[in-house]
């Protein structure tokens, strides 16, 4: 063992180049390998006299740090340089992007009334599509084998009972476990499923949603309802939307209305949407009736209030022009993503 040698051979590795990291390993061997430069000096230092391995020891160390240290700089070098890696894929490169999700047009519906009506300060309320008799039809002042029962033709769950289960149809029946709970004076909103047993085709379907409202306090008048609908009507359609009121029939209202907005595509000209007339019907609505107040333990003679139900199908239909109902229940991809930038209207 002599010094010369150790500073060939460490000047040997501070020279060493590589390109690739097969190079790197066949250094690595040839250098700190089992039968490599620096493993065999060490093998010689330990049959050296005392005296040289005094001489030698710290050397030979620093040989071995300036060897590691070098393979190491150099795999680091290669990484860097060259992020292609073994694979030959550049892992640097983005990802292919996940595709997301987008709100189901219902929803988003839904959301943007529950919103205006919450800023009207209104509550949301919700309750069971699964529902008896009782709350669907008996407390909304439709009497037994009245024939206004078959204006909603009717899923049951259990027949022929005193008071039969039915899947709702209608969430007025929310308004009832909201009357029959709360204490006065009642703001709220119910936003739920519901079903009828009709044919399905393009404008009607057996399943669908509605969202309710209730608004019941000391001196609440018809004038009340009429300004609610058309805040909310300006809020959801646009500042410059006008509403009209057609007299209608509701069991649980009296009097009761149909409402219709401006049309917000021809403005008053007359379009398709509107069938020319100008107008889109868009909810009921009408002042609770006062049997059905009672029904529910609320003084009929001290307290009034308005309710008023829209279907969210409808509005959405209205609202990006859907021709086909059916398309809000099919789960068709190329239709749902359309409203991930649905515009606002
Ligand atoms: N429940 C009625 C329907 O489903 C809508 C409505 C609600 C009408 C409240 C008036 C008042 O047709």
């Amino acid at each position: 063992m002599n010094r010369e040698d150790i500073e060939q051979i460490k000047a040997q590795i501070e020279a060493l180049k590589c390109k690739t990291a097969k190079e790197v390993e066949e250094a690595r061997v040839q250098i700190l390998g089992k039968k490599g430069q620096v493993t065999r000096l060490f093998e010689e230092f330990r049959t050296i006299d005392k005296d040289m391995k005094r001489e030698f020891g710290k050397t030979l160390n620093e040989l071995k740090q300036t060897a590691t240290a070098k393979i190491e700089e150099l795999k680091a070098a290669l990484g860097e340089e060259n992020s292609a890696g073994v694979s030959g894929q550049d892992l640097s490169m983005p990802g292919d992007p996940l595709p997301l999700g987008s709100r189901h047009p219902v929803s988003i519906v839904r959301e943007q009334i529950v919103e205006i009506f919450r800023k009207f300060g209104y509550d949301v309320a919700e309750g069971p599509e699964i529902e008896d008799d009782y709350h669907v039809f008996e407390a909304l002042n439709f009497p037994a084998n009245h024939p206004a029962r078959d204006m909603q033709d009717t899923f049951f769950v259990s027949a022929g009972h005193i008071n039969p289960l039915l899947l709702r149809t209608h969430t007025s029946s929310v308004q009832v476990r909201t009357m029959e709970r709360s204490s006065l004076p009642i703001r709220v909103v119910c936003p739920g499923r519901v079903f009828r047993n009709e044919a399905i085709s393009a404008r009607a379907h057996c399943i669908f949603h509605q969202i309710e409202g209730l608004y019941i306090d000391e001196n609440v008048t018809f004038a009340d309802l009429k300004q609610a609908l058309l805040l909310f009507a300006r809020e959801m359609f646009g500042p410059d939307t006008q509403i009209r009121m057609r007299p209608s029939y509701f069991p649980f209202t009296e009097p009761s209305t149909e409402v219709d907005v401006s049309c917000n595509i021809c403005h008053g000209q007359g379009c398709n949407v509107c069938k020319g007339t100008g107008w889109l019907e868009i909810l009921g609505a009408g002042m609770v009736d006062p049997n059905v107040l009672e029904a529910s333990g609320i003084d009929s003679k001290k307290y009034s209030g308005f309710a008023f139900g829209m279907g969210l199908e409808r509005i959405a239909m209205l609202k990006w022009q859907v021709n086909d109902l059916r398309h809000y229940f099919e789960n068709d991809l190329r239709f749902l993503s359309e409203f991930s930038a649905a515009p606002e209207v």
